[in-house]
């Protein structure tokens, strides 16, 4: 597998692939990789002849009080954890290559409606940077597939409906969220948890599995919704959102609708933000 830094070097591997008509696959990603971001790359190892994964710590998607300066960066790690799942070529820019004139001087994609609730309305900017990376990283990539893990669902959303606004010619592949034995979704960020708030951790997916099979009993999501962000409190949590949507676009869904939902739950716990999600079909 070759590490590039720089966009001349990228371009010219994928213009050697494109050459001899191969496909390429792309994972983005911000390091610190683990097995779900493993498993995104077998999937696109499976469906293109080429595979990229990029990894840049984004400053534009982190806001003034999150954790973009502590964000673990460890690259010789994830150097050998790509090469370990067959990955071609890791690209691996800095902020110059990304923000040619300086990050607050970038141009910057919103993508409308979708980001202005939950994660949007608690991170106030964040898919702005995510949609603009993202989109600057397909220019230079050129991907057939990006795949993005389930794990963010409205991450996923939104770029699905930028590719799909921008008519970038590119498929969206949505991965399954891997998870520890106890139920926690794999993240970057659960290693902040410390002991004690690690074993309390996965009541959160406990809470997604406990919101699904109430709503299969036929009871009111609003309901739901309040008795899970309840149970979360009580256990010393402090949610942001314990929602139940529509898949589609986040919205909320009527009295009676019981298919194509999502339950969403974002909360703290100590220093430790968490989010996962269920879909429920
Ligand atoms: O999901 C992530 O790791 C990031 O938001 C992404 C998609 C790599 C953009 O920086």
């Amino acid at each position: 597998m070759q590490t590039v830094q720089d966009a001349p070097g990228l371009r010219a591997a994928i213009r050697g692939w494109r050459s001899k008509g191969q496909t390429v696959g792309f994972v983005p990603t911000m390091g610190n990789l683990h097995a779900g971001h493993q498993s995104l790359v077998k999937l696109a190892r499976a469906r293109t002849d080429r595979v990229v994964a990029s990894v840049f710590v984004n400053p534009t998607q982190f806001g003034p009080n999150e954790d973009f300066e502590r964000y673990p960066r460890t690259l010789a790690q994830d150097q050998a954890a790509l090469a370990e799942q067959d990955c071609d070529l890791l690209f691996a820019p800095d902020v110059a290559t990304i923000y040619p004139f300086g990050a607050e001087h970038s141009i910057s994609l919103r993508v409308p409606v979708i980001t202005e609730t939950l994660e949007g309305a608690h991170r106030p900017g964040h898919f702005d940077g995510v949609a603009t990376v993202v989109c600057k990283l397909f220019n230079l990539v050129q991907p057939d597939l990006a795949v993005f893990g389930q794990k963010d669902f409205q991450q996923l959303k939104v770029i699905e409906r930028m590719v799909r606004d921008l008519s970038l010619p590119l498929k969206v592949m949505a991965a399954p969220t891997l998870r520890a034995d106890d139920g926690l979704a794999l993240s970057s960020r659960n290693q902040y948890l410390s002991v004690e708030e690690r074993a309390r951790a996965p009541l959160i997916y406990d809470s997604l599995l406990k919101m699904r099979n109430l709503l299969e009993k036929g009871h009111a999501w609003r309901v739901i919704e309040q008795a899970a962000a309840a149970r979360l409190v009580r256990a010393g949590f402090v949610p942001d959102y314990v929602v139940i949507r529509r898949a589609e676009d986040l919205a909320e869904p009527a009295t009676d609708e019981r298919h194509g939902l999502v339950a969403l739950i974002a909360a703290r716990l100590g220093n430790t933000r968490l989010i996962d999600n269920l879909m429920f079909d």
